[in-house]
């Protein structure tokens, strides 16, 4: 069976834990392929809210097993912390959860690196989650890295130690005083790596192979956005793994003719959290309410998401970047009440009109060309039939459909899995 994708567009936060919940009952196994604890993916049911950093979002779903693959990093602490979580929901993670023994492990003092490169940087900062995600990457290309497999060889400990001591000199390099207890951050790391190490790590590349093989059927669960991928995202306001199409086959070991479907998720509109260029990003009162309506607050670090009408240049840009083959539009019920939305379909550059996503889109090259569209009044967090929808809805998203070429077939209104509704392709 061929793996289905399912990717955030735009710079994340799209809503891809709930889509996964949603869609998990269609698969044996999902599993993550890039990012960590950066990652905030937030399910409800039951009326009940669940954050998910590392944890793949299929994990309350008791038949599935949830992989978590090469492409990862892992917080140990952040992982006891999420696993202790779901211990008090009674979830049997034991029993369904996985874990690639070529993922990276992220130390004490890979935070600190990132704390310290950052606070270096002053108004150049990233705006980065702080979780040590850039410094652990670094170390994976830079081949220093300490991965899971290394857990279970006897000196791994030596290794740990020769790496931290040359991180506490990097620390000391970049002379951004921060102030850290090491000792006390290293006996919380190695308590949790106790724990990781009751977990059952595997061969996830030969795993997914056979499950393939025997017919299992299995979604990729990407992390962050397009617009984030070191390659293709906003440079250098992005994070360090590839969160696009390509690295499924990296992150995972799956080779690129073995992927099937590509689930795109997008919000009506567009959100960013962190520093970089946003041509689309509102400053009043349409931002405010944005942002107030949709409660647009990071799930990792509780910090203000910046807000902005929907780009349909960097959508398509996604779109192409990553061969989606289905759209799933998130938070249309935001939009309820405003009486015109606007969507950007093309760039003024340098004094051209553009349609497609260049090099740079830093704000004094780049003015957003907007058309505007009838909005629509209705509350629509109640609705769970296409044939419910308000016309203005229905033509908004024909419209999207007509110029990204590509269906629109879940519209999310509301956070909870049962706010869901599906559209024929
Ligand atoms: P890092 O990956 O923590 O180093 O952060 C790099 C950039 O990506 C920062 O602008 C973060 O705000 C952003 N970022 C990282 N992870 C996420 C995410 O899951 N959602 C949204 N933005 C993210």
């Amino acid at each position: 069976m061929a793996v289905d994708l399912l990717l955030g567009l735009q710079w994340g936060d799209e809503g891809k834990g709930k889509i996964v919940d949603v869609l998990t009952s269609n698969y044996d196994i999902i599993a993550r392929f890039q990012g960590g604890p950066n990652a905030g993916h937030t399910l409800v049911f039951n009326g009940k809210k669940h954050v998910l950093h590392t944890i793949p979002s299929g994990i309350f779903h008791e038949d599935t097993i949830n992989l978590v693959g090469n492409g990862v990093v892992i917080d140990p602490v952040i992982f006891k912390g999420e696993l202790d979580k779901l211990a008090e929901q009674n979830v049997d993670y034991k029993k369904s959860l996985v874990i690639s023994r070529k993922a990276h492990i992220i130390l004490p003092t890979h935070r600190l690196l990132d704390a310290a490169s950052e606070a270096s940087k002053g108004k150049a900062k990233i705006g980065s989650t702080l979780k040590g995600i850039g410094p652990t990457y670094m170390d994976k290309t830079g081949r220093n890295g300490i991965r899971v497999g290394d857990l279970e060889l006897s000196d791994w400990q030596e290794r740990y130690r020769s790496l931290a001591d040359k991180h506490e000199s990097m620390i000391e390099f970049y002379d951004a005083k921060i102030e850290y207890n090491l000792e006390e951050l290293e006996a919380e790391f190695f308590k949790a790596v106790e724990v990781l190490k009751t977990l059952t790590f595997i061969d996830s590349e030969e795993y997914v192979y056979q499950a393939q093989k025997s017919g299992k059927t299995i979604l990729a669960e990407g992390a962050q956005g397009s617009l984030l991928d070191i390659d293709f995202g906003t440079y250098p306001f992005v994070t360090s793994s590839n969160t696009t199409a390509a690295g499924s086959c990296t992150g995972l070991g799956v080779a690129p003719n073995q992927i099937g479907e590509v689930f795109g998720i997008f919000k009506a509109y567009t959100t960013r959290v962190g520093s970089g260029p946003f041509p689309t990003e509102l400053f009043d009162e349409d931002g405010e309410t944005m942002s107030r309506v949709g409660n647009e607050f990071g799930a990792t670090t509780g910090r203000a998401r910046r807000c902005g009408w929907l780009d349909l240049v960097a959508l398509k840009y996604a779109c192409q970047v990553n061969g989606v083959t289905q759209l799933m539009m998130m938070k249309g019920d935001v939009l309820s009440g405003f009486k015109t939305l606007k969507v950007c379909t093309a760039y003024k550059y340098k004094g051209d009109v553009i349609k497609h996503f260049p090099y740079n889109i830093d704000p004094e090259n780049i003015e957003p060309i907007y058309t505007e569209v009838e909005g629509w009044a209705e509350d629509l967090t109640e609705m769970s039939d296409a044939s419910q929808m308000p016309k203005a809805l229905n033509d908004y998203i024909e419209f999207l459909e007509k110029e990204l070429e590509i269906p629109i077939t879940i519209v999310s209104v509301g956070p909870d899995r049962k706010q869901t509704i599906f559209r024929d392709k």
